[in-house]
């Protein structure tokens, strides 16, 4: 089960990456079924089967052969749009597995989610309590809404990943979630049944979810102490991975899940306890594949230019973040390069500054951890279209599991 090299070629639990390339075209994002397997069965394993209510954070990825698979594991969703809503339940998923987050939701989003009964809104504002009341009432229904709560923790991972420090724009002060907990009088066609933390995201070190689970420990009691009553409280998500090396397992990539699940049992055991991973759960099940268009030297620079680009994995424009690069033919001959594609912006680079394998025009390329926010923030700059998605099923099977978007489909939007 892996993505590894078998007689010097990059294979794909069995399957050669060059008939991929060739049957599907690229770029184009690959995944491996049987890597998808194994994280939720770790995420089962080791949070519902000890109580906790696991949503898969569906941002991450959000097609639905890989929310179908999860489904098959127990986890719910954590959604924040009315596409990812409809999606979920396009997919089949009953109201009763589906949670809304997000800092802002529409007058149609509180509608569509009311109608169906989801399990609960984390809310993060009076705005959106005021209008969740008022949209419950005409729906004669009453909503569970678990607060969002700013914890003002550092979660010791990149700024633009950051939410859960109080110059945020996530979450409420403790004061602010206090004051809703202690007056829900205002408010009586909202059950307020809980508190939601998300902290930040790609989170390496247990420390930040220690601190959490203590703040959250204090927090509560002292709510108890004021007569409080609720039954959910929601970690979020966060949980990181290693993108220096994606070929390692889950297992082995975030050994500080059991410890987050251990001690949260220990200190707030008493209530039900949720979380929203996103990112651990699909991250190193992808990989993009893409085709070199040639070399070039620039200045002493070098570069390499690929047919893949930030229109199919934003992320080390966006967060400086490092994506392991692989050689479809293994070779330990080394040089310094910047990995960059054909988008017309100087931040268009994959990778920068890397000591990987040469390669020439027409070789193929493997971008690592390409699961989680590679597809899902894709765009269509410079009229690219979205890239395909295949899945490879462990019996030396490859499916299409979303087609190239055609040039026809981007002109049918245009009247
Ligand atoms: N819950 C909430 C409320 C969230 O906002 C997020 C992610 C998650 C759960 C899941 O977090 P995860 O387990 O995936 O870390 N595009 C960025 C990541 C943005 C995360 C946004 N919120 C990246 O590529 O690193």
């Amino acid at each position: 089960m892996a993505f590894n090299y078998i007689n010097q070629r990059l294979h794909c639990d069995g399957v050669d990456l060059q008939d991929v390339a060739e049957k599907y075209g690229t770029p184009a994002y690959i995944y491996s079924e049987q890597i998808l397997r194994h994280n939720a069965e770790v995420l089962k394993k080791t949070f519902i089967d000890r109580g906790f209510k696991v949503s898969y954070a569906m941002k991450a990825n959000s097609n639905p052969t890989i929310l179908n698979l999860f489904r098959n594991y127990g986890l719910g969703l954590d959604i924040v749009s009315e596409g990812e809503f409809k999606m979920a339940k396009y997919c089949g998923f009953e109201g009763s597995e589906i949670n809304f987050a997000g800092v802002g939701k529409t007058v149609e989003e509180l509608d569509l989610a009311l109608a169906f009964d989801i399990d609960h809104f984390n809310v993060e504002s009076r705005f959106e309590l005021e209008l969740l009341e008022k949209r419950a009432g005409i729906a004669g229904k009453k909503a569970v809404v678990l607060l969002r709560l700013n914890p003002d923790i550092d979660p010791l991972t990149h700024p633009h990943i950051s939410t859960g420090l109080k110059q945020n724009k996530f979450g409420m002060s403790p004061e602010k979630v206090r004051y809703f907990l202690t007056h829900p009088e205002s408010f009586p066609h909202i059950q307020f049944d809980g508190i939601h933390c998300h902290i930040g995201s790609q989170i390496l070190q247990p420390q930040p979810f220690y601190d959490l689970i203590d703040y959250l420990q204090k927090f509560t009691k002292s709510l108890r102490g004021e007569g409080v009553k609720f039954n959910n409280l929601d970690l979020g998500g966060g949980f990181g991975v290693n993108y220096e090396d994606p070929l390692e397992d889950i297992s082995t990539t975030t050994p500080f899940l059991e410890s987050i699940a251990e001690r949260a049992i220990e200190k707030l055991g008493d209530y039900q306890l949720h979380i929203q991973p996103g990112r651990v759960l699909v991250a190193n099940s992808g990989v993009l594949l893409a085709r070199v268009l040639g070399n070039k030297e620039n200045g002493g620079h070098r570069f390499i230019i690929i047919d893949g680009a930030t229109t199919d994995l934003i992320r080390p424009a966006m967060y400086d973040a490092y994506h392991a690069i692989y050689s479809h033919i293994e070779d330990h001959t080394t040089k310094i390069y910047d990995v960059v594609g054909p988008v017309c912006e100087s931040s268009d680079a994959l990778a920068r500054n890397r000591n990987i394998p040469e390669f020439d025009t027409g070789d193929l390329m493997l971008i690592g951890s390409a699961g989680a926010y590679a597809s899902s923030m894709g765009s269509t700059y410079n009229m690219r279209p979205l890239s395909p998605e295949i899945m490879v099923d462990g019996s030396g099977e490859t499916r299409l599991i979303r087609k190239r978007q055609s040039f026809d489909e981007m002109i049918s939007l245009y009247t």
